[in-house]
Formats: structure tokens, sequence, C-alpha cells
């Protein structure tokens, strides 16, 4: 029988010739600002002149994916830590919401923890568009646009935290100030500024909300794909193959 420390020893030797076999490529947008993405080093054509093979499947430094993943599946193997959707959730079913509200607080910076922080309302919504009720994804797309702009008829102030993330002098762009414009008489404005009365600014250390408790939420309004998130050919199914795989080569 081989001890813990000489099967750990094992995977990792595993590990590393397994990575030696076929490189992982960081896709320019990783590493641009750490370095001027003009610069002639894509790490493809580096690792192609160098003679080696190029990962073309899952890393093997990530827990590997179900045949058919599903949206539980990504939130317990892919994305970091998912307390603040959770306890956003777990706030907005306290509040009374319906289930619809509940899902798109559960969802609605999954960019954040999964894919993209940038423009992550945009990105989030995307990535549930094909298979949520159309209300969720236009209220997770709305809500990094509404949680800048106050709305005193509903308590909602700018969150004291944003001063603290962002500074005092932090203004948002014209574009999301359009953007804003175009949202707020919109006839799904409410479940987006919903979104952001739930969202928790300050993390609670002493709330551990679970996934458990929303699956049912989940299985209700999420319609899970049969062939698997991510392989089922909806405008979105890259997006979330690119999680799933985030350094195959192409
Ligand atoms: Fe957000
Ligand atoms: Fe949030």
């Amino acid at each position: 029988m081989a001890t813990l420390s000489e099967r750990a020893d094992r995977l990792e030797h595993e590990l590393a010739l397994a990575l030696e076999e076929r490189v992982p490529i960081r896709s320019p947008i990783y590493r641009s600002g750490e370095r001027d993405p003009r610069a002639d080093d894509h790490e493809i054509d580096r690792a192609v002149r160098a003679g080696r093979k190029l990962l073309m499947g899952p890393d093997p430094r990530l827990p590997p994916m179900p045949d058919k993943p599903t949206l539980v599946d990504f939130f317990r193997l892919r994305f970091g830590n998912t307390q603040h959707l959770l306890q956003s959730a777990r706030l907005a079913r306290i509040n009374g919401h319906e289930e619809k509200v509940i899902l798109a607080c559960l969802l609605h910076d999954i960019s954040v923890t999964g894919f993209i922080s940038s423009d992550h309302g945009y990105w989030g919504a995307q990535m549930v568009e094909p298979y949520v009720d159309e209300e969720v994804s236009w209220a997770i797309r709305a809500h990094q646009v509404l949680r800048f702009f106050p709305d005193p008829s509903v308590g909602y102030a700018y969150p004291e935290a944003y001063i603290r993330f962002f500074g005092e002098d932090f203004e948002p762009e014209p574009y999301v100030r359009e953007a804003y414009a175009r949202m707020k008489d919109h006839r799904y404005y409410m479940t987006g500024r919903l979104i952001t009365l739930n969202d928790i600014y300050a993390f609670d250390a002493d709330v551990h909300a679970e996934l458990d408790d929303f699956v049912d939420i989940i299985g209700r309004h999420f319609r899970q794909p049969e062939e698997g998130l991510g392989l089922d050919h909806s405008p979105a199914s890259h997006i979330w193959r690119t999680i799933m795989w985030p350094t195959r080569a192409l």
C-alpha cells in the first residue's frame, strides 16, 4: 500500500507529465494589462515554436466535469466563492420574493465568480439567456448598471461598500448613464432593481447559505439542456464550454 504522501507525489508527477505533453494555453485576455496585448508572444506561437503539443481538451489541473454538466456542476466544480450569490438569493427568499427573483439573485454575479469580471452583468445575462425567463436575464444584465443609481422609492441608496471599493471620486461613464436612462422605464425595471436591493454588498461571515437550498428553484426555472450545459448548441453554449475547458488552445 502506497502512503498518502507517495500517492500525492505520484499524482503530481502524472500531472506534470500531462502538462508536459499538452501545453495549456491562457487566452490573451487573461494576461492583457500584465503584458501589452500587442506584444508578439502569444502562448500558442511560443509552444508551437518549441515543438510542443497544445492542450485541446480538459485541463488536467482542474476537477473533471461530468459528461453532461448541469448548472449545479458548474457551481460546484468551476465557480469561485459562491457565498455572495447564495446569501443574496437567501435574502431574496427571506424578503418573500417570487422564485424568478430568487433565481436572478442566485445568478446575478456568476460571471464574476466563474468567467469575466468586467461587464459582468452583460456577460452573466448572456450566459443564462437561453435557459431562463427573459425577465431573469434582463434583470441580471441591468443590475450592473442599476447598482450605481439610487432609487429612494424602494429605499435603495448607492452602496457604501462602493465608496470603499472604487473611491469617493468614482463616476459611472456616460455609456452607463445612457444605459440607465434606457432601463429605468423598462417593464422589467423592478426585477433588476430587486437584484440590487438583495445584493449582499457586505458579506455576513456568520451566515452560511447552501446551494442545496436552491436546487429546487434551479430545477423549476433553469432549463437544463439534456445534452449538458455547454454541449447543447444554444447561443451561449460556447461560454459554458470555455468555463469548462478554459485553457483549450482553440
Ligand atoms: Fe454584480
Ligand atoms: Fe452582487
